[in-house]
């Protein structure tokens, strides 16, 4: 297997930071990885797997190996005439999973349209977007457990999933690889159309009885107006989560701040719209310039953090913790960030 030395890591993350790996190798089958767990160059490195880059911040060299998650292939497990279970390899770009789904009429991840990104990654953070979360349809996924090689099965109770949250998040981290996915979805789908714009979006194209195709392509719409492209600003989408605080936290807020906005957030909380906190802290459209452009805030969408061209990591982090802190200052809200920090 070709395992490249002194890799660079700037086509590989989606903000386009500068950075370099000890060692780097690509496995599209569960043999290859273990094989590369077991070689003797690499077995005691620091490992880090890597699908699209696309929630990641390099802010410094990785001292290990970054191993690319290529495990290809969709295939159907369960079928009946309301529901089919479908399994995709980690490797599998999200975006092409969900049109995959939509064009054969399959829906659940209609939604989820265009998030960048791997198939693997995406119990990581359980991904989210316009009222569904990848929990909603989630079946089972395969990991292999690192300690013994074993491939281990998870149902959704075992990923413990929650908002931007994952077994695999925390206490797996490092401790298994995701090498495959399973979603359970509708032949006859409830769509979800009341978050956000979307309902907007399809009465602006005078659709009354909408598909699973019109609800992705009116996703798809919202989120090239909304959000930067990776391919022309380097950017990992929302920084930070939206933070959830109790009711009286949140009543306070308000009291203070009227404008606020948000959202139910499950028992006894309400969920804040962190890209209205960091915008009233004056952040919205900042811009440090550097010779090759700088970095910044995105002038859209106070969530995303930006590099124009010639940031660093260290110079995004900087700046994410100089947005937290004047948050926490204005609001007495702490923010988290949602981008792995590596
Ligand atoms: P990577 O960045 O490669 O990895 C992310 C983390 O997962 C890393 O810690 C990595 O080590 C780990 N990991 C990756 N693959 C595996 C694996 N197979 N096994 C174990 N661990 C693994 N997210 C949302 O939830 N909703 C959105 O609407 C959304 N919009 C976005 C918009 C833009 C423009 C961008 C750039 C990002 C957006 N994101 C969104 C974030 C991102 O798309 C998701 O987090 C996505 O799942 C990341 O996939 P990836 O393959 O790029 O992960
Ligand atoms: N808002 C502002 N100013 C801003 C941005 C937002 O005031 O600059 C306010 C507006 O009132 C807006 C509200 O915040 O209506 C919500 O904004 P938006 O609909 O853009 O969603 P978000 O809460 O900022 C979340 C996710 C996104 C996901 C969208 C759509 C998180 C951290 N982010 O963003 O996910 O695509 O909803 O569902 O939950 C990601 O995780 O990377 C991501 C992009």
């Amino acid at each position: 297997m070709d395992i490249q030395r002194d890799a660079d890591l700037q086509p590989f993350n989606t903000f386009h930071v500068p950075a370099r790996t000890f060692r780097m190798a690509a496995f599209s089958s569960v043999e290859e990885l273990r094989a590369l767990l077991a070689d003797p160059a690499l077995k005691d490195l620091p490992r880090l797997v890597l699908g699209g880059g696309s929630n990641v911040l390099f802010t410094r060299d990785w001292p290990g190996v970054v191993l690319r998650n290529e495990v290809g292939g969709i295939a159907v497990l369960e079928e009946t005439a309301e529901e089919v279970v479908v399994r995709a390899g980690a490797g599998v770009v999200w975006h092409e999973l969900a049109m995959h789904c939509v064009g054969h009429g399959w829906g659940g991840l209609e939604n989820l349209s265009l998030i960048p990104g791997k198939v693997g990654a995406a119990p990581m953070q359980n991904i989210g977007a316009y009222g569904v979360e990848i929990k909603d349809t989630f079946d089972h996924l395969r990991a292999l457990r690192v300690s013994d090689g074993e491939v281990v099965r998870f149902t959704a109770a075992e990923c413990r999933f929650g908002y931007r949250e994952s077994f695999f998040k925390r206490e797996g981290r490092d401790r298994f690889i995701i090498l495959d996915v399973a979603f359970r979805l509708s032949k006859r789908p409830t769509l979800h159309t009341h978050y956000g714009t979307i309902q907007a979006e399809l009465d602006k194209r005078g659709i009354t009885a909408p598909t699973i195709q019109d609800v992705s392509d009116a996703v798809v719409h919202i989120r090239r107006s909304k959000l930067p492209d990776p391919a022309v600003i380097g950017n990992a989408g929302s920084f930070f989560k939206n933070p959830v605080v109790s009711e009286a936290e949140a009543a306070r807020i308000k009291a203070e701040h009227p404008g606020v906005v948000a959202y139910p957030g499950g028992p006894g909380l309400v969920k804040l719209a962190a890209g209205w906190l960091i915008e009233q802290a004056g952040w919205k459209g900042f811009h440090e310039v550097l010779p090759a452009g700088g970095f910044g805030v995105h002038k859209d969408q106070a969530l995303v953090l930006v590099n124009h061209g010639g940031a660093t990591g260290a110079d995004i982090y900087g700046l994410s913790s100089r947005v937290l802190a004047s948050v926490q200052e204005k609001f007495g809200v702490e923010l988290e960030r949602e981008v792995n920090i590596i």
